[in-house]
């Protein structure tokens, strides 16, 4: 049993629906010739489910989020692909890729063959096993990357009004969830081993600002240790146990403790670096069939001096999909430079309760804070926050508040590596002084 196609998109999730729309607006292949096979349903925006996905009024559904209403730009419903002609193998699993023969094995025992392929496997969360503790399996337990995962929290959430729940981790997926969870009316502790939350991209001084703010909504931070195990009884967890003695009682728990490029179909078979696959600045693995996208692509960084990078935000999803169709089907345009660095904005956001953020760039160097870091008075709105700055130059750029001008104006000091001097005045003729750092 087999089917060939001239191109494949191998993942189905934000860089496979982004790679369809620049398929179609291209107009680079036949009826019948582009297919993406995916675990899932049709790509969507993987980020509507710690936000909208969770909100107790009037919560997101599909097909209201399908890709790609995220950039502002068309919705790909299953009937937009049909149009298309792209065909969608979904709730179908790749069991193994043999690159050499250009072919993948689905776990129904298909062949499907391709010419070219795209992989945008995405990543995958860590479970608790990994760091030796027992009891994902639980009922009341939740981690978050599809939507199998988000409608189990849903309805975790909806039997525990009231209720103790415990998030294990302080990054991304901790600091979402623990958001919606107090706005459904649900008692929080996080824990992480970290001294503050967002320790791989917040400075001490931004962390302390968001603690405070989800303390002044009722949320519990227990920092600087990790759980040890969890207390199951009748298939749930009644509490977790900490290294440090403590107990904590738990009717819901979710896990954010990271994630892992979903990389295994392809190891011994293709260059890998920095927990991905190893791509040129045209996307493009090493072998000159084979494209990679999304969270498992490392890629050359031409603002980071080529450095190879891997990111696991949207944005980043989306462009270098566009990227590798571009590439794809036009080879000598702009794209065309066979290793050259991936002209891209590192770009990463979050917002959670009535706060917004945005980071562009490499939080390498010394941080510089702006505005005010005071917690906003009823209604008010805050405005703050800092500068990463290398050899005189600003590196990176990280805001709370920022009107739409002023987020561009950070992007735009990170994109032209501006002299801090220059990002300073901009900054205080908008009444954003740096502050005085201790
Ligand atoms: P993505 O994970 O979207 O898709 C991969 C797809 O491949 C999945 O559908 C998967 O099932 C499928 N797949 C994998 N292996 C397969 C196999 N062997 N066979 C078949 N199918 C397979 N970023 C950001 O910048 N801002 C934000 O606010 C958020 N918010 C956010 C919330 C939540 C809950 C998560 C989990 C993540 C975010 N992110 C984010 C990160 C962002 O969603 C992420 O970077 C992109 O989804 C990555 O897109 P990809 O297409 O690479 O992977
Ligand atoms: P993360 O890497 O952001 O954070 C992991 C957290 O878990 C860290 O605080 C870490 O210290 C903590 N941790 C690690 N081991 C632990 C342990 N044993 N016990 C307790 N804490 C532990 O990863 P995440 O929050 O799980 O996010 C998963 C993925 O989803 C990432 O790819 C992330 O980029 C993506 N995501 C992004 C956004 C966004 O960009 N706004 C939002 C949600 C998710």
């Amino acid at each position: 049993m087999g089917r060939a196609f001239v191109y494949v998109v191998l993942g189905g999730g934000v860089a496979a629906g982004y790679a369809a729309l620049e398929f179609a607006r291209r107009g680079g292949y036949s009826r019948g010739e582009l297919c993406i096979i995916s675990e899932e349903v049709a790509p969507y925006e993987r980020p509507a489910l710690s936000k909208g996905y969770l909100l107790p009024e009037d919560p997101s559904r599909l097909p209201k989020f399908h890709t790609c209403v995220g950039a502002n730009d068309e919705l790909l419903t299953t009937k937009w692909y049909k149009e298309q002609g792209i065909e969608l193998v979904l709730g179908t699993r790749v069991i193994s890729a043999d690159v050499r023969r250009k072919t993948l094995l689905t776990a129904t025992g298909e062949t499907i063959s391709y010419k070219t392929l795209i992989i945008a496997t995405g990543a995958r969360a860590l479970k608790l096993e990994e760091f030796g503790i027992s009891g994902s399996d639980a009922a009341n337990i939740c981690y978050l990357r599809n939507l199998e995962d988000a409608d189990k929290l849903v309805n975790a959430m909806s039997s525990c009004s009231g209720g103790n729940a415990v998030v294990i981790g302080g990054g991304y997926i901790g600091m979402e969830c623990a958001a919606a969870l107090v706005t459904n009316k649900i008692k929080v502790t996080m824990v992480f081993p970290e001294k503050h939350c967002m320790g791989r991209l917040f400075t001490p001084k931004i962390a302390e600002f968001y603690e405070k703010y989800y303390a002044a909504k009722g949320v519990v931070f227990v920092k600087g240790t990790a759980v040890k195990s969890l207390e199951v009884s009748d298939g749930k967890v009644a509490a977790a146990i900490l290294r440090d003695g403590r107990r904590l009682p738990a009717d819901m728990v979710v896990v954010g403790i990271g994630a892992r490029a979903n990389t295994g179909l392809f190891d011994g078979q293709l260059a890998m670096e920095r927990g991905g696959i190893k791509v040129n600045g045209r996307m493009q693995t090493s072998d000159a069939a084979v494209y990679a996208v999304g969270d498992v692509a490392a890629f050359p960084v031409a603002l980071l001096g080529g450095d190879v990078r891997r990111f696991e935000h949207v944005d980043c999803a989306r462009r270098t999909a566009r990227r590798a169709i571009e590439a794809i089907l036009e080879p000598s345009g702009g794209a065309a430079e066979e290793g050259k660095a991936f002209g891209y904005l590192p770009y990463f956001y979050s917002r959670v309760f009535a706060l917004s953020w945005q980071f562009y760039g490499d939080n390498a160097g010394e941080a510089v804070h702006f505005g005010d870091f005071s917690p906003p008075v009823a209604g008010g709105k805050p405005k703050f926050g800092a500068c990463w700055v290398s050899g005189g130059r600003v590196a990176g750029a990280f805001i709370e508040g920022g009107s739409p001008e002023e987020n561009e104006a950070m992007a735009s000091a990170v994109r032209s590596r501006a002299a801090i001097a220059d990002l300073a005045a901009e900054l205080g003729s908008r009444g954003l002084g740096f502050a005085d750092e201790e």
